[in-house]
C-alpha cells in the first residue's frame, strides 16, 4: 500500500514531504519519481493530467487535495467505482468566509474604485453604502456557503442562501429549489456564488439569472469559472445592470491574457487565492482515511458520485 502524489503545480513536493512527515510508515511517491504503480492505492490529486489515474491497478480511494473534485468527474479515463474523498477543513471555509467580506467591504466602501482614480491621479468622493442597507445572497449553502453566510450574518449584513434542497442556518433567510429562486435573486443586492460545478451548475451565472438582480448587483464567483458565461456578465456590467464584480476563478486559469476581463474597469479580479488547503491543516484527515482504507473503515468527507459533490 502507498499514496502517490499528483498535481501540476510546484506544490507537489510540499504535499509529498507533509504527508510523509505526518506519518513515516507510509509510502508517499510523486507522481513524477519512478514508484511501483501497483503498489498505489491512494491518489491524492489536484488537477492532475487527465489520464494519469488509469495506471494504478491497485487504486482504492481518489483524495482530492480541495475542496472542489469537478476536475476529477471531468476525467472520463478515471477509474470508476472506488470512493472519492475531498477536503473539509474550518480553515478552507474561513479563509473563504474572510476573503468574501473583505471583497463585499471593498465594494461597498468604492476601494477598488479608488485605487483606480489614484492611479489616475482622480479626486473623487463618491457615494458609500452600508452594511445595514445591503443583502447579500449566497448561492450555494455547504461547507464553505453556509459559514459565509453565517459570518456574514454576525457581522449584521441581511444574508439570505439559495440551496437545492432546503437548509437552516441561523440568521440567514434561505430559499430553495428551482421555484424560490427568483425570491431569492430579486431582493440580493450582493451575490456570492459558492456552488460546487456540476453538469446542473455549469453556466448556471448566465444573462437569464444575472438579469433577475435588482439594477447596481454586484457579483462575486469564488467557486469556479465554468459557472459563469463571461460574455453575459460582460454585456450586463456593460449595460450598468450590474455595478461590478469580482472574480477569484475563471474557465482557464491562468486566464489567458487577451481575455477582456483583464481591462474591464468593473471587473476586479484574483488569481484563485480567495481560498487555499494548509497542508499542516489537511494532511491529518488525509492520513486517517488512508488508515481506514487498510482496515476497511467507512472514509471521511466522502463525495457522493451521484450528485457530483
Ligand atoms: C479550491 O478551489 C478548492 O476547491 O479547494
Amino acid at each position: 500500500m502507498a499514496i502517490v502524489v499528483i498535481r501540476q503545480d510546484n506544490k507537489i513536493e510540499l504535499w509529498k514531504n507533509a504527508l510523509q512527515n505526518a506519518d513515516k510508515t507510509i509510502k508517499v511517491y510523486s507522481y513524477l519519481e519512478d514508484h511501483p504503480k501497483e503498489d498505489i492505492t491512494m491518489a491524492v490529486i489536484w488537477k492532475h493530467p487527465r489520464g494519469s489515474l488509469s495506471s494504478y491497478p491497485n487504486l482504492k480511494c481518489i483524495a482530492s487535495a480541495g475542496a472542489g473534485v469537478d476536475y476529477i468527474f471531468e476525467d472520463d479515463t478515471r477509474p470508476k467505482n472506488i470512493p472519492i474523498t475531498r477536503i473539509v477543513d474550518p480553515y478552507l471555509a474561513g479563509d473563504m468566509s474572510e476573503h468574501v467580506l473583505a471583497v463585499i467591504l471593498a465594494h461597498l466602501k468604492n476601494l477598488n474604485t479608488y485605487k483606480l482614480d489614484q492611479v489616475a491621479n482622480v479626486w473623487e468622493p463618491k457615494d458609500y453604502l452600508r452594511i445595514k442597507d445591503v443583502t447579500v445572497g449566497i448561492l450555494g449553502l455547504g461547507e464553505l456557503g453556509s459559514l459565509t453566510a453565517s459570518d456574514l450574518s454576525s457581522c449584521k449584513f441581511n444574508v439570505q442562501g439559495w440551496s437545492r434542497s432546503k437548509k437552516s442556518i441561523a440568521g440567514v433567510k434561505t430559499f430553495s429549489g428551482a421555484e424560490e429562486q427568483k425570491e431569492f435573486l430579486k431582493s440580493t443586492d450582493v451575490l456570492v456564488c459558492l456552488l460546487p460545478l456540476t453538469p446542473a451548475t455549469e453556466g448556471i451565472l448566465n444573462k437569464e439569472l444575472l438579469s433577475q438582480l435588482p439594477k447596481n448587483a454586484y457579483v462575486i464567483n469564488v467557486a469556479r469559472g465554468g459557472h459563469m458565461v463571461d460574455d453575459d456578465l460582460i454585456a450586463l456590467l456593460d449595460s450598468h445592470h450590474l455595478s461590478g464584480a469580482c472574480l477569484d476563478v475563471y474557465h482557464t486559469e491562468p486566464l489567458p491574457k487577451s481575455h477582456p476581463f483583464w481591462n474591464h474597469k468593473k471587473v476586479h479580479m484574483t488569481p484563485h487565492y480567495a481560498s487555499v488547503s494548509d497542508t499542516s491543516s489537511v494532511i491529518p484527515q488525509i492520513v486517517e482515511n488512508y488508515k481506514r482504507l487498510t482496515t476497511g473503515e467507512k472514509l471521511q468527507n466522502l463525495v457522493d458520485s451521484d450528485k457530483g459533490y
